[in-house]
């Protein structure tokens, strides 16, 4: 029995489920001390590392489902397009990109990640979560060769050769679909698309680029079994067109009303979200009034899934995410 997968499906009877959008990372204690100067990237690759990661906030925080100690950039590894992770900058990619990187394509090339889902789920201690980044949020960092403030190359490209952008995201999803079924094949009870950075595009553009690839994703991935969430942020005008691509679950960032969330969402699909992950710098009493005001909001329903808005800040204070994941198992 599992809270996480009965709210899935919108049958959790009991307290919501709680997991946190990079729940595996430097907020732990444990996960610095683990990593101790050691390369991210030799971690992402390392068959033991991602079991041990993954397995951390089970261990120490008792969450109720566990995400593969991964990354979106990942999916790279499948066209052997090279990257990496800088210290307090994020993401490098400094390969100039063309259509023809994606040529070639290989599942093999993650098989060690696959064969980590399969050890990660003998352990049936708490559901796994697998996922991949939307086609829309990997082409950003492609196409900037990392993380941006405005995105300049990529609304460039967008405006000035909208075909080869639209070809991109085409190329980047049928690799996607692959990587999000060999996962549920792998054994993942769940899987979710990160769509980041799709609050950037223009209203017209994050119908066009995001949720049509979401609906293309929905449509054509063959483990359909495997519930689907779908996070991206500032989807609230949006929100509509993300329902009717029928994602089994829709993650909501911290600036929407849950409310207004719930009575447009229909009964079968669940809810994941949406506290700030800014709380935690604030007080005991602060995060309890605001967990409340969604709890509230929620009205028991049986598709809810308690998560923050975005991931978990990295100086996250421990002891108040330590609070949070107690105070929502103690509701009745
Ligand atoms: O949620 C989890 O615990 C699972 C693992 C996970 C990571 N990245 C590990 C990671 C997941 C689900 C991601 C997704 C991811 N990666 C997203 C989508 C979610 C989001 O937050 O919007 C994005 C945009 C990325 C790209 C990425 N990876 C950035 C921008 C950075 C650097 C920024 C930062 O936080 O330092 C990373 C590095 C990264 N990926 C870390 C972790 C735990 C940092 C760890 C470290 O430096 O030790």
């Amino acid at each position: 029995m599992s809270h996480f997968i009965d709210a899935l499906h919108c049958q959790n009877k009991l307290r919501p489920p709680i997991w946190l959008m990079r729940q595996a990372g430097r907020y732990m204690p444990d996960y610095m001390a683990y990593k101790n100067g050691k390369s991210l990237l030799s971690l992402f690759r390392d068959k033991k590392a991602i079991v041990d990661i993954t397995e951390m906030p089970i261990t120490h925080l008792n969450m109720d489902a566990k995400i593969l100690f991964s990354d979106i950039l990942i999916v790279l590894d499948l066209f052997s397009i090279p990257y990496d992770f800088v210290d307090k900058i994020g993401p490098r990619i400094s390969k100039v990109w063309s259509l023809n990187d994606f040529d070639h394509f290989d599942l093999k090339k993650l098989d060690f990640l696959f064969e980590s889902i399969d050890l990660l789920v003998q352990n049936k201690n708490k559901p796994l979560i697998g996922f991949a980044g939307a086609p829309f949020t990997i082409a950003s960092y492609l196409i900037e060769g990392g993380s941006s403030r405005e995105y300049k190359k990529v609304k460039q490209l967008i405006y000035s050769d909208p075909k080869t952008f639209y070809k991109l995201l085409d190329m980047l999803s049928d690799a996607i679909i692959q990587f999000l079924d060999k996962q549920a094949e792998s054994g993942v009870s769940a899987l979710q698309l990160f769509d980041s950075w799709a609050n950037i595009l223009s209203y017209e553009d994050a119908l066009l680029y995001s949720v049509g690839f979401l609906r293309k994703i929905v449509e054509q991935r063959r483990h359909k079994e495997v519930p689907l969430i779908f996070f991206s942020k500032g989807s609230a005008p949006y929100l509509e067109q993300i329902i009717q691509t029928g994602v089994s679950a829709i993650s909501i960032d911290w600036q929407q009303d849950l409310m207004r969330v719930r009575k447009l969402t229909p009964s079968h699909m669940a809810i994941q979200g949406n506290l700030d992950p800014s709380i935690f710098y604030g007080t005991k009493e602060g995060l309890k009034k605001a967990v409340d005001t969604i709890l509230d909001k929620m009205q028991g329903h049986p598709g809810f899934i308690f998560n923050l808005g975005h991931g978990i800040m990295p100086d996250a204070p421990y002891e108040m995410v330590k609070f949070l994941v107690e105070y929502i198992q103690c509701q009745k």
